[in-house]
């Protein structure tokens, strides 16, 4: 008996420079599990209709990434816990009684990374700077009893808005550019789309020492480095890491929540 080949997609505007379709290629060569993975440039009122179009038809599931994560949010019939902490979804899976499943492993991706580069220790200050979906989608997961988390944010009402909605799970607290003056933290992560508007990042350069870690979840697609990594290393930081090793491991939980099987993360990421 042949076994179906499923289809997967991702959902996105733009869409162009994505390496999901490599990345899931590649664990499908390495896991013996045939499938196809193909990209859609998702007008941005015809999210919904083409979803839906999407798991009427071929699909068995889907990757949601900007800017519609909140919307997929919306559409699942049902939602991980994952997905309900985080509340956006990046992750579809077609259920076997054809419903909705909405989750998120952006979360747990950028958890696997920081794990892998040991930048993330029980009680590390964390400051996560921007508090966009980003933000909001990781916050969660990296926050814990013995942390505290410092957010900052450019628009300090927006930071506020999400130490409200999560210091329940913690020690979070927004803080402003002037307090950044006083504070020592561990780790930097960088959850804002400053690069990818061509903008730039203004953060105090005391808030650098020489023991401290910086993760950009943003990342490039050849061997230059970010700009909030290149300030970094001019001030001369040792511990840096662009979000490649995240978006390698958030595609690996999706990958096990609709093939059941957890990719090898580390072979994959020296590939791409
Ligand atoms: P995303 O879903 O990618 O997080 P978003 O919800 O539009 O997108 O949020 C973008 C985040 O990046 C916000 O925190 C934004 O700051 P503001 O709330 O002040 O807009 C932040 N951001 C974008 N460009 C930035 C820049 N040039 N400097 C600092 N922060 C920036």
């Amino acid at each position: 008996m042949s076994t179906k080949i499923k289809h997967f997609s991702i959902f996105g505007n733009p869409i162009k420079h994505t390496l999901s379709p490599k990345i899931h290629s590649l664990f499908s060569k390495q896991t013996n599990i045939p499938c196809i993975y193909t990209s859609v440039k998702t007008p941005i009122n015809k999210f919904t209709s083409k979803v839906n179009f999407f798991f009427n038809t071929i699909g068995d599931g889907a990757n949601i990434t900007l800017p519609f994560k909140e919307q997929a949010y919306h559409i699942s019939d049902l939602l991980t816990n994952r997905a309900k902490l985080a509340k956006s979804v990046n992750t579809l899976k077609k259920t076997k009684n054809k419903k909705i499943l909405g989750d998120n492993t952006d979360g747990i991706g950028l958890l696997y990374d920081l794990n892998r580069l040991n930048f993330l220790k029980n009680n590390s200050v964390i400051l996560l700077i921007g508090a966009g979906g980003a933000a909001k989608g990781v916050l969660p997961f990296i926050s814990s009893k013995n942390r505290k988390i410092f957010i900052f944010n450019r628009t300090f009402i927006r930071a506020k808005k999400l130490e409200n909605e999560f210091n329940y799970l913690g020690n979070i607290n927004a803080i402003s550019f002037k307090d950044l003056l006083h504070v020592k933290v561990d780790l930097i992560i960088n959850a804002t789309s400053s690069f990818m508007k061509g903008e730039k990042l203004i953060l105090p350069s005391l808030l650098i020492h020489k023991d401290i870690y910086c993760y950009d979840m943003s990342y490039t697609k050849n061997s230059t480095i970010t700009p909030f990594l290149n300030w970094c290393k001019e001030l001369g930081v040792i511990h840096f890491s662009d979000g490649k090793g995240m978006l390698v491991s958030q595609a690996a939980y999706s990958f096990l929540l609709w093939n059941d099987v957890l990719p090898d993360i580390d072979s994959v990421l020296l590939k791409i």
